[in-house]
């Protein structure tokens, strides 16, 4: 049921400076070259396509404003969640923007990156960019991808499906949530064949529904699975707190079970006939604190796709994810929702490369907002980043034009921050890009 006000008015505060009138339009910009490897393509493989001009986008808004038209939304990313708690209701806002106890996890998130500083490099060849990356058998156009955000109809009607088509429509993976307001089945159809999309799981103490999850979400099309490690129980969180304001007792964010047969098959009537039960069951399946190391060879034997675990901190529990025969793991505290006074996620980062990142994929969330984030994560060593609060708060506030703005808006910033510190690609960034400031 969403709170928040549905039409938002354009952003209100066009920069007063006036706009340099851009040498190209973004149609007449550079034709974006093929990387080196497509000029000979080897009959058996497919062409690889032109990498994407993110920057182009920068122009695409400067020529708009010749015409007096604005963005929508503040191309500051940093700024949507001001905007979204002047416009949307406190409950879906605060539900957002809050995070564990008095929030200083969230706040070491923004400190860990900002502690690094880029060390931009001159004279060099950047006219041609690539921010392609491989990972998992697959060429993403940028190392990006959207974070699982769970009950995003709370945020705008479009939910998880406006959400999921704005990344499909730039080629940028969607990551479902298992406490997604949308059942999956629904979000693989709005996405499209062939829409990389993955499955976070929240590992439940039903390991008939789990079956199913995995089942269900290997059949949609999900490729990959992303196993949530830090939400074992919910932690205290004083904004939701402070309003009792929990959707999932409102059976939003229950879509996934309250369609699963595993799960209907606990229940003595239909969820329509008894909602408080059914909400009363899904919370005695959710908390699951018991769950070990030991556990991970069940999924491990049911899923056959790519398995990342999410929420690793420590390098010795990065060890045991690659010893356990997992593919990925994600550096991330849950955006600071979960361990109060943890350290920021970034101070992680390299820790956890440097134990296992020969031996599996490292990717990272909590606290990226902005090109420069972006760009210091994957210097220290990420292959790719999540995006969490930011598209949410675009969601909220244009529906699924919005989550694409804040892509945009992510992807131009990086490509921007690259080429001006020197680098043509993700490839190209290491720790020498850096300096601790
Ligand atoms: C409102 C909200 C809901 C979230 N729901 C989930 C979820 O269902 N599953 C999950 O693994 N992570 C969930 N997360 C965590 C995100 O995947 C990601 O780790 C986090 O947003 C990163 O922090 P940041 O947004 O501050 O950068 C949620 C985060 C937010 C803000």
């Amino acid at each position: 049921m969403p709170e928040n006000e549905p039409a938002p008015e354009p952003h209100p505060e066009p920069d007063a400076a006036p706009a340099s009138v851009p040498e190209r339009a973004p149609a007449a910009a550079p034709a974006a070259q093929p990387p080196a490897q497509a000029s000979a393509p080897s009959p058996a493989q497919p062409p690889v396509p032109a990498p994407t001009d993110w920057s182009a986008f920068q122009y695409e808004i400067y020529l708009n404003g010749m015409t007096g038209t604005v963005p929508r939304l503040p191309t500051d990313l940093t700024r949507l969640e001001e905007v979204a708690a002047a416009r949307l209701g406190p409950g879906p806002v605060g539900y957002v923007a809050g995070s564990a106890g008095d929030g200083k996890t969230a706040r070491a998130n923004r400190e860990a990156l900002d502690r690094w500083r880029i060390v931009p490099r001159m004279l060099r060849d950047v006219a041609r960019r690539d921010l392609s990356v491989e990972l998992f058998g697959s060429r993403l156009p940028a190392p990006l991808a959207l974070a699982p955000v769970g009950v995003l109809s709370i945020m705008h009607p479009d939910a998880e499906p406006g959400a999921a088509q704005a990344a499909a429509a730039r080629g940028v993976p969607f990551i479902l949530s298992s406490a997604s307001s949308t059942p999956m089945e629904q979000v693989a159809e709005a996405m499209g064949e062939g829409a990389e999309r993955w499955f976070q799981l929240y590992w439940g103490r039903d390991r008939d529904v789990t079956e199913s999850f995995l089942d269900r979400a290997a059949k949609s099309g999900y490729s990959a699975l992303v196993v949530t490690l830090d939400t074992r129980l919910l932690a205290w969180r004083p904004r939701d707190l402070d309003q009792a304001y929990l959707p999932f007792l409102r059976g939003v964010g229950t879509a996934n079970y309250f369609t699963d047969p595993a799960f209907r098959a606990g229940l003595a009537k239909p969820v329509h006939e008894d909602l408080n039960a059914a909400v009363l069951h899904f919370v005695s399946l959710f908390n699951h604190p018991g769950t070990t190391w030991e556990d991970l060879a069940f999924l491990r034997e049911r899923w056959r796709g790519p398995i990342l675990l999410k929420g690793i901190q420590h390098p010795d529990d990065a060890r045991r994810a690659a010893d356990a025969g997992m593919d990925g793991v994600v550096v991330s505290n849950h955006g600071g929702r979960q361990v109060n006074g943890a350290i920021g996620a970034a101070d992680a980062l390299e820790p956890v490369v440097d134990a296992v990142g020969g031996r599996l994929e490292v990717l990272f969330d909590s606290g990226v907002r902005t090109g420069d984030n972006v760009f210091k994560a994957i210097a220290l060593g990420a292959r790719a980043v999540l995006l969490g609060r930011p598209y949410a708060y675009g969601l909220g506030l244009d529906g699924q034009a919005g989550v694409d703005h804040v892509i945009r808006c992510l992807l131009a910033e990086f490509d921007l921050t690259l080429a001006l510190a020197g680098y043509k690609g993700p490839g190209e960034l290491g720790r020498e890009a850096l300096s601790r400031g």
